[in-house]
């Protein structure tokens, strides 16, 4: 079975955000071996897995280990039976939240001097919300797209999790209907806003149902090698992410289903004509939430349309972004494109 080894996920090509990364001095990520060896794969916690997101497979089986990282396997080929090289590094981060849609605890007013979001290009949208006086978060290291624990966290092809196992601190089980039948977890402030959106559709006869959400860097394992398994390393980079790069890694990422319109829409394009796509195309932004990867901006996300996956960005970045007419996180932030791996 064809099953990608990570080492053919490059590491990104310098931009902005790999040079801000390397500046900050995080760890640079270690290696950790993950082997294919049979075919049950452990997922830890209440992970829910998304077998059918797009249409994906079952998860290739796939182990990994809970030791520490052998950073000596770093550069290690895979065997036949296919192996993935994590990163490695644990993090701390800042998981205290707010309802400004930034991480932090105390809101100050924001300072006139920009740009104030890090990695971000200085005369973006994001950087003349903050300096417009948008609520910011007492703590600064929140403030920066680099950082796994912001809300503001820019993932894509050319920027990926540092670590790229990494972990949120503050999952919970958001009281939202699953469409899965799985528990589903996100970060406690996406979760409040999930739980806000769900039933501000509800109050308009709109029903939502989440088919996935959190998912670790091992889940996602499964889910891009089932993807390649499936359709070929071109077609599951369209449609998935590698491990590392996914938002759904994040706690800050979910994919709807409608719960009246059946599943056949389900993780396929027709989702944006179902009541719930058509809702969420509309009112997501009112809750914190960004419609991710939308239809025209493939050559600057790196994926197909999707219109089931929302990305929790905070209220007044998603509004602004809807406000603006501006179709990608990439832009807002004025990023480059990220059509691949680089
Ligand atoms: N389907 C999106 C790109 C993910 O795998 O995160
Ligand atoms: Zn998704």
């Amino acid at each position: 079975m064809p099953v990608v080894g990570f080492h053919q996920a490059r590491r990104p090509r310098q931009t902005p955000m790999t040079r801000l990364r390397r500046e900050l001095s995080w760890p640079r990520p270690g290696g950790v071996l993950v082997s294919l060896v049979g075919a049950v794969l452990v997922f830890g916690g209440a992970m829910a897995l998304p077998a059918s997101e797009a249409g994906a497979p079952s998860p290739a089986p796939v182990s990994i280990p809970s030791t520490t990282p052998d950073t000596s396997q770093e550069h290690a080929e895979p065997t036949p039976a296919a192996t993935l090289l994590a990163s490695a590094p644990a993090t701390t981060a800042p998981s205290s939240v707010s309802a400004s849609g930034v991480s932090g605890a105390t809101i100050t007013p924001s300072a006139a001097s920009a740009p104030l979001v890090k990695g971000a290009a200085p005369d973006s949208p994001i950087q003349k919300l903050f300096a417009g006086g948008a609520a910011t978060p007492t703590d600064k290291a929140l403030l920066d797209l680099a950082n796994p624990a912001s809300t503001l966290v820019l993932l894509n092809k050319r920027n990926p999790l540092v670590p790229l196992d990494y972990t949120p601190k503050d999952l919970v089980a958001p009281a939202i209907a699953s469409g899965s039948g799985e528990s589903m977890l996100l970060r406690s402030e996406a979760a409040a806003a999930a739980e806000r959106m769900f039933a501000a559709a509800a109050t308009q006869g709109v029903g939502i149902t989440v088919k996935s959400s959190y998912r670790s860097y091992a889940t996602q394992v499964g889910v891009y090698n089932g993807y390649v398994a499936n359709k070929g390393v071109a077609a599951a980079d369209s449609t998935s992410a590698r491990p590392g790069f996914s938002e759904h890694q994040t706690g800050l990422a979910l994919d709807i289903g409608d719960a009246n319109a059946g599943t056949a829409c389900d993780f396929t394009s027709c989702f944006a004509e179902t009541a719930a796509g058509r809702w969420v195309a509309a009112h997501a932004a009112e809750h914190g939430f960004l419609v991710r990867y939308n239809p025209g901006q493939e050559a600057v996300t790196g994926y197909l349309p999707e219109p089931w996956h929302l990305r929790y960005v905070g209220v007044a970045v998603a509004q602004d972004m809807q406000t603006r007419g501006i179709p990608s996180y990439e832009k807002f932030v004025g990023l480059p494109d990220a059509p691949d791996y680089g």
